[in-house]
């Protein structure tokens, strides 16, 4: 039987018959960890689209969890030279991804782990690629928000993050494509040395990308206006002033010569 969040999605589920011989939840591999999601590869058309909204470039590294048959991580190489890693926890999706890389001519530049995607670190990554479930979404939200850098992508296919917005959302070919920023952490009081004028503080309310707060100027508290993060890039306005900084392991760096360090 189908697990009862893929019976959810009607669509994913009619792809999920007509696509694959179904290695659904439950099936114990060699390897014993029986998988979180069957196997059901994303159409070439999506993972094209995929790769463009997460901007992969040469610069880029990728990772794919729950790989599949590697077409995410291959078509990362082919098309961009970007370096790529898959990891799956079934062997013979591995064996497929490494006869694809090499079809591809592209094993250089990717790698395809038999692993479990819950044991493996997404710091390094760019941009994370996933086809995968909600709960499995939910269950790696927070490792993402706190292990991936600011401003780097996170792309799914068919499944979103529930609360956490995501920043653009897409239809292709029929189905959903997802992308994230991973936005910095600015929650909290900060306080702010203008490059001129009297010092102030700043206190953002954060949930996700979504800011908003309050500044204190000389005692008077205001409201910020127009309070947009998107990865490390913070915005806001006090008082007809706009304020832009890029957030850092130092503080807020500000155009013009403003900072800020947290209280
Ligand atoms: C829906 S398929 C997506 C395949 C590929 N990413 C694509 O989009 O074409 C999900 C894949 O995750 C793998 N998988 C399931 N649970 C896993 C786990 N805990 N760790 C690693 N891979 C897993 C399955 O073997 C399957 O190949």
């Amino acid at each position: 039987m189908l697990p009862p969040v893929f019976a959810r999605s009607r669509r994913l589920l009619a792809h999920t018959l007509g696509a694959c011989a179904l290695l659904g939840s439950g099936v114990a591999l060699a390897a014993d960890k029986p998988l979180d999601v069957p196997y059901v590869p994303t159409p070439q058309q999506v993972v094209d689209r995929m790769l463009e909204l997460g901007e992969v470039s040469q610069e880029t590294y990728v990772i794919d969890l729950g790989s599949g048959d590697g077409r995410i991580p291959v078509t990362a190489a082919r098309q961009y030279q970007a370096r790529a890693m898959g990891v799956d926890l079934n062997p013979q999706r591995i064996s497929e991804a490494n006869e694809n890389a090499k079809k591809a001519g592209v094993t250089d530049k990717v790698e395809f782990k038999q692993q479990d995607l819950f044991e493996t670190p997404i710091g390094e990554a760019q941009v994370l690629t996933m086809y995968l479930l909600p709960r499995v979404n939910l269950q790696l939200r927070p490792r993402i928000l706190e292990e991936m850098t600011p401003g780097s992508r996170v792309v799914s296919h068919a499944f979103d993050m529930a609360e956490w917005e995501p920043d653009a959302r897409e239809s292709v070919d029929g189905r959903t494509v997802y992308l994230w920023i991973v936005p910095a952490q600015v929650q909290g009081t900060w306080n702010v040395q203008p490059a001129k004028g009297e010092p102030f503080t700043v206190t953002f309310e954060q949930e996700f990308q979504q800011v908003s707060g309050k500044a204190n100027v000389g005692g008077k508290e205001v409201e910020l206006v127009d309070a947009t993060l998107r990865g490390d890039r913070l915005s806001f306005g006090i008082d007809g002033e706009t304020y832009e900084a890029r957030v850092t392991d130092e503080g807020l760096q500000g155009a013009g010569g403003w900072r800020a360090t947290k209280a």
